[in-house]
């Protein structure tokens, strides 16, 4: 039997910290459950103080999530322990993090505690979570800049004060693989009651090391993976959980732990996260790329059709991808598009959304013939939009563009409820509907990315549209699909005004404190 590898996925929380990664309630719940089914051990849900919203969502995933452990953030205070405490309560199995700076650089400048002072406040963090549940992990922020020592003294303080995960994140992704291991390492060996807890790592991946940091720590007593879907988190993200798992379960030879991940499911979570977050998965992209286990090359193509190991150590289908499927069609009656539905782990909150959902897809289907389950993905994603997500809704789109003139559009709009028209012209059709949406909002963003991807082959597939916008410090990617381009655009432009719109201030966890 092999040691357990804790799958710790932290893409509600470090993953919504990337710009315009911001989630809705309803969308962080449908990622939960997703990484529920993929059987990750520890959802970390968010970070409890940051908002009233993200409260709310830790909360809801907690009441929902049944098998893995839901856990928040906090910072070493009091305020932030209780909020997340809070959080959890309703989890069947709850987890707080709470995290402390150690590094010189981080102690001096950004909290301005003495190495005494930053050990005191860490043991009292601990007694704190300790109140509302014996599953408590420590993080030494910046633990790839401090020292050794210093490491060593705050963990085996915060072992005796009760924290059962100790965390070693390399915060700026500073570290090359085989210094970090010797740091875990020394930490396994030299911290009285290491034994006692599950080490873990977390490794960002601003040198593009985060993974091979990550499995360097696991050959030499590492526990516990912090990653994410797609490697998303702050910067240049984190350690990429598909590559991560993959890697173990691949190098079985090697790896002396394997973990409890169910992998046909990594495909489909790597679709939602980036369905959901606007971030498109790069097509070379190691295990969930598009190209991921495509052989361009003759060369290539003869081998693996003559033996298919000669160019392949993974299989797609265990990873979940699956051909193209037709699943359904214009014919296709209720049932068919519930179990459908079901097949792809989407539940909808009663028969009214069904109805809803069910009406869009005859729509679509009278559009496009064949229905795909990336279709029904995103026509499921609108459906969970609430009323509160919809400030502004699109009514009426039209386009005028034709050779030699200039397109013009016209939009009718509601703003909370009251009807609006306007109409603009543009460089281009999306252009003119853009300008002739804003003409009414008045949003005053600015456009930081436009993005139109096909969700399937064929000139009648869908285009899945992101749009990013900034305004006043705080970005926000929209997304919309749509068998027209610009109905796309124009939906996800307004998804993103509303995301503006509905978005309250938000703490940044490792901001100041
Ligand atoms: O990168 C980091 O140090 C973190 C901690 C809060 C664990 O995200
Ligand atoms: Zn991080």
């Amino acid at each position: 039997m092999k040691e357990r590898l804790v799958i710790f996925d932290t893409t509600l929380r470090d993953g919504e910290q990337s710009p315009g990664a911001s989630m809705t309630k309803e969308e962080k719940i449908r990622v939960a459950r997703q990484l529920e089914r993929m059987k990750v051990d520890v959802i970390e849900a968010g970070f409890a103080a940051a908002s009233p919203g993200d409260f709310d969502a830790i909360r809801a995933i907690a009441e929902a999530i049944k098998e893995s452990t839901v856990c928040s953030l906090a910072r070493a205070n009091e305020n932030d322990i209780r909020r997340a405490g809070e959080a959890i309560r309703p989890a069947a199995k709850g987890r707080i993090h709470t995290f402390i700076a150690t590094s010189p650089i981080h102690m001096e400048k950004k909290l301005r505690m003495t190495p005494d002072q930053v050990v005191e406040q860490a043991v009292k963090a601990i007694g704190w979570a300790r109140e509302y549940t014996d599953d408590v992990e420590f993080s030494a922020e910046d633990a790839g800049r401090s020292e050794l020592d210093f490491l060593c003294r705050i963990f085996e303080a915060v072992i005796k004060a009760g924290a059962t995960t100790i965390n070693v994140p390399d915060t700026v992704g500073y570290n090359l693989p085989g210094q970090f291991a010797e740091t875990i390492r020394q930490l396994v060996a030299r911290v009285p009651g290491a034994d006692k807890v599950v080490w873990s790592v977390h490794c960002h991946n601003d040198l593009g090391l985060a993974v091979a940091n990550s499995l360097a720590a696991v050959l030499v007593g590492a526990r516990q993976v912090e990653c994410t879907i797609n490697g998303l988190g702050e910067r240049a993200g984190n350690a990429s959980l598909e590559e991560i798992v993959m890697a173990v379960r691949t190098r079985a030879d090697i790896f002396p732990v394997e973990t409890g991940v169910d992998t046909t499911q990594i495909v489909p979570a790597s679709k939602l996260v980036s369905q959901i977050t606007g971030y498109p998965v790069q097509p070379n992209k190691a295990v969930v790329g598009a190209n991921a286990f495509a052989h361009e090359s003759g060369i290539h193509q003869d081998g693996v059709l003559k033996h298919r190991e000669t160019y392949e150590i993974m299989r797609a289908e265990d990873v979940g991808w699956t051909q193209n499927k037709l699943v359904l069609g214009k014919h296709s009656g209720r049932n068919a598009f519930k179990t459908r539905l079901a097949e792809l782990g989407i539940e909808l909150a009663g028969d009214e959304a069904l109805n809803a959902a069910f009406a869009r897809f005859k729509e679509l289907a009278d559009k496009k013939h064949e229905i795909f389950d990336e279709d029904l993905q995103a026509l499921v994603s609108d459906e969970t939009v609430t009323p509160e997500d919809e400030h502004y809704k699109l009514v009426y789109s039209r386009v005028c563009s034709e050779t030699g003139e200039t397109p013009q559009a016209a939009v009718t709009l509601t703003v909370g409820g009251a009807e609006h028209k306007a109409g603009a012209a543009g460089s281009g059709p999306v252009d003119a509907t853009f300008r002739a949406i804003e003409s009414v909002a008045k949003s005053g963003s600015e456009l930081l990315l436009y993005s139109v991807n096909a969700i399937t082959t064929g000139t009648d597939a869908q285009g899945e549209v992101t749009v990013r916008l900034a305004r006043g410090g705080r970005i926000v990617n929209g997304n919309g699909a749509d068998t027209d381009i610009v109905i796309a655009s124009a939906k996800a432009y307004l998804n993103a005004l509303n995301k503006l719109h509905s978005a309250g201030e938000k703490v940044n966890p490792q901001g100041d404190v």
